[in-house]
């Protein structure tokens, strides 16, 4: 039945066209059919590469034609809900009918809107899908409104639901730990619910992260094969489902996680769901990664990634809390010695009546302590200026101590839960505050606010977020709106970063989360880079950047030479080359105490940061393409990244053993008619560049046949520049 509808678009020009109920949404390489007739269903035809009609589809039985939001109360009870409402008469139920649909164009995107109705309740939900006109990524979403009189309960909201064709599908996904994060796993899904989430409450990526690939053809392969890529664009608890019907399909889900996250809604209100985005590659894993990458370079991220983050040094790893001001400036001199470009003052500079001495104290009381600083932060911000470097500092303003002056002030400003004893995070007395009090984000926001009015040299924030949410419970939250507690904390930390934005738009801020427990891209629109791990040491530091690279891009990734013998992995000593060509592949910093360093370690690092500032754009902004993954256990592990024509490799050594078969490097993305020079970067300091300096290739021969690296030695490495 052919119906018309008003578009709506952008600028707000409109225009009238006759829709059949199918519609086609598209971005360069991929395309998602819907269908809906007035009245009918919302559903889900086709996800995948962009070759095929409507009817092609149809003619081949190829149409899943399966429920594209399965609510409760429509879907039979085998596939799982994505939505849920108890509304305010008790009723559970939810039979969702599309009423209209309405086109939203922007430049860089079309957005599609189904607006659906319950057929009994005043509730409706518009569901969104947003297609990029240049990259290959469909943002999904919902926006639920409740029309009732009092209010209603979501129990189930996710942001999507993508259904799959049953085969030989597999699941990979982020599993860590702290100073262990990003670790691939991948697993074959059979019948039953696979669910991937995290309660942590604060932060999200530590142990299981919001992304995943499913790989539709088998065994993960890292540059062949159908995948789909899947991130939810949230930093609080989450949980992502894949249901696998026998024989039929597998569903698969994502949204906020809805234990103890009952989101009661007033009547009149919207709630919106966070973005999921989506991409399907026909070029396997490595295909998902580019995309996100680009996607994060076009609007996923802060300043569309496109500022090259400065080399910095930042103190903790080398004083950790005892810093003062002398020591301050002898780490300025340092890095301006190296050709470094910012300082950042970590953890410890605050705390006038409880001096931050350690980590048991002082959080909240963001005034400068004296004692360790007598200049105050602008006598630094004078040093850097002098130095002709930038200054940063480290914050965590989501969090007090019990022994604070903010604490004795304010104790209700903790989430707590009445009546219960407080449970004690870092340091035996940290808690987090209750970000869904409006008066506790304008705190916030003034902490960020105070420091920039005072010492406008401020260039850069390191906001850390060191406990998760332990004491479940709100003072300003009513007792029938405890549920909320959850996701209107995460609402309340968007709002302040807004609020930051706005006054701030050009502040470098890293996000970090006792290491890499915020990588997601929830928080990254309003962040330039996250802290990946609190684990510097460059061999696990291979491990943990792989993984992460399966999302993010290099330029969000911060990651700092570290000091030997190094305490989280029981002391291992590494060499400083291989320290700095592990850091140089993402973005380049150090984090050690210079006073302690070698000579040949300072050599190094010099060298390093000048060559890194000739790869820093290939890097930072490359196509990035895994070669060898240190998971295969070939004893290298090597990647690469293209940009304009130049190349930047790296190749590690991550074994060693005798009689040792080194695998040929094969590389890839590369114009196979150029031809390619290479040049040797980071050349160990008291040796020649290798055999393979200044020579010249084709693309197609590096691409087809490879080169063989020379890495001799416990924890070689190579760096080369390839410039066509
Ligand atoms: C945790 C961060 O990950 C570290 O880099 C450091 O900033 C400490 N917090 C400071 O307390």
């Amino acid at each position: 039945m052919k119906r018309l509808f008003i578009l709506f678009f952008a600028m707000y020009s409109l225009s009238v066209f006759a829709w059949e109920g199918k519609v086609t949404i598209t971005t360069p390489n991929t395309q998602l059919l819907i269908h809906a007739t007035e009245g009918g269903d919302l559903r889900m035809d086709y996800y995948g590469p962009r070759v095929c009609t409507d009817q092609e589809l149809r003619d081949a039985g190829c149409a899943l034609n399966s429920s594209a939001l399965p609510a409760f109360g429509t879907v039979d009870m085998v596939q799982l809900p994505a939505i849920q409402i108890q509304h305010a008469d008790g009723d559970l139920n939810l039979e969702l009918r599309v009423k209209d649909m309405e086109i939203k164009d922007e430049n860089d995107s079309r957005t599609y809107v189904f607006t659906m109705e319950d057929k009994l309740q005043p509730v409706s939900v518009k569901v969104f899908y947003k297609a990029y006109r240049n990259v290959d990524i469909i943002e999904t979403w919902t926006e639920i409104y409740n029309g009732e009189k009092r209010s209603v309960t979501l129990k189930r909201y996710d942001s999507g639901h993508l259904v799959i064709r049953q085969g030989d599908v597999w699941i990979s996904h982020l599993h860590g730990d702290w100073a262990a994060e990003a670790e691939p796993t991948m697993e074959k899904l059979s019948s039953g619910v696979k669910t991937i989430s995290n309660t942590d409450g604060a932060r999200n990526s530590h142990l299981d992260a919001p992304e995943v690939m499913l790989s539709l053809d088998g065994i993960p392969q890292e540059n062949s094969g159908d995948v789909i890529g899947a991130a939810l664009c949230w930093s609080g608890n989450f949980e992502l489902r894949v249901n696998t019907l026998l024989k039929k399909e597998h569903h698969f889900y994502a949204g906020i996680n809805p234990q103890a996250s009952e989101y009661v809604l007033d009547p009149k209100q919207t709630f919106a769901t966070p973005r999921l985005a989506l991409t399907y590659s026909t070029e396997g894993m490595g295909g998902v990664s580019r995309t996100f990458h680009r996607w994060a370079r076009t609007c996923g991220m802060l300043h569309r990634g496109m500022n090259t983050g400065d080399i910095l040094l930042n103190s903790w790893e080398g004083l950790y809390f005892d810093i003062n001001e002398e020591r301050m400036i002898q780490m300025m001199d340092d890095i301006a010695s190296f050709g470094g470009e910012l300082f950042v003052m970590d953890d410890g500079w605050f705390g006038n009546k409880y001096p931050r001495r350690n980590d048991s104290s002082s959080l909240g009381d963001w005034v400068v302590d004296a004692r360790k600083l007598p200049g105050g932060i602008k006598a630094l911000t004078d040093a850097a200026r002098q130095r002709g470097i930038k200054f940063g500092i480290w914050i965590e303003p989501e969090a007090v101590n019990t022994k604070s002056e903010l604490f004795e002030k304010h104790p209700e400003w903790a989430l707590q839960a009445k009546g219960r004893q407080l449970k004690l995070g870092r340091g035996g007395t940290q808690l987090v505050l209750d970000m869904t009090n409006p008066k506790v984000q304008d705190f916030v926001f003034n902490v960020v606010d105070e420091l920039l009015t005072l010492y406008p040299e401020i260039a850069y924030i390191k906001w850390d977020a060191n406990a998760s949410i332990q004491n479940y419970g709100s003072t300003y939250m009513p007792a029938d709106k405890q549920s909320n507690i959850y996701v209107d904390y995460h609402l309340g930390l968007l709002k302040v970063l807004e609020r930051v934005r706005a006054k701030y738009p050009d502040i470098v801020i890293q996000d970090c989360a006792s290491g890499g427990g915020r990588a997601n891209y929830g928080l990254l629109p309003y962040f330039d880079e996250f802290w990946a791990s609190d684990n510097t040491d460059a061999l696990q530091r291979v491990y943990i950047q792989w993984g992460t690279s399966y999302f993010f891009p290099a330029n969000a990734m911060a990651c700092h030479i570290n000091h030997c013998p190094y305490g989280n992995t029981g002391g291992r000593i590494i060499p400083i080359k291989f320290r700095c060509d592990v850091a140089m592949s993402g973005r380049l910093g150090i984090e050690l105490q210079p006073k302690d360093m070698t000579e040949e370690e300072r050599q190094q690092c010099t060298r390093c940061i000048a060559d890194y500032k000739q790869l820093r754009n290939i890097v930072q902004n490359g196509e990035l393409y895994r070669l060898i993954s240190p998971y295969e256990r070939k004893g290298v592990s090597a990647l690469m990244y293209n940009h304009s024509g130049k190349a930047a490799l790296f190749v590690y050594k991550v074994e060693n053993f005798y009689n040792q078969s080194i695998p040929r490097i094969r590389l890839a993305g590369l114009n196979p008619d150029a031809t390619y020079t290479l040049t040797e970067k980071n050349v160990r300091v008291g040796q020649r560049p290798c055999s393979l300096n200044g020579k010249r290739f084709s693309g197609r021969f590096l691409m087809e046949v490879g080169i063989e690296v020379p890495l001799r030695e416990d924890y070689a490495s190579r760096v080369f520049e390839l410039d066509s």
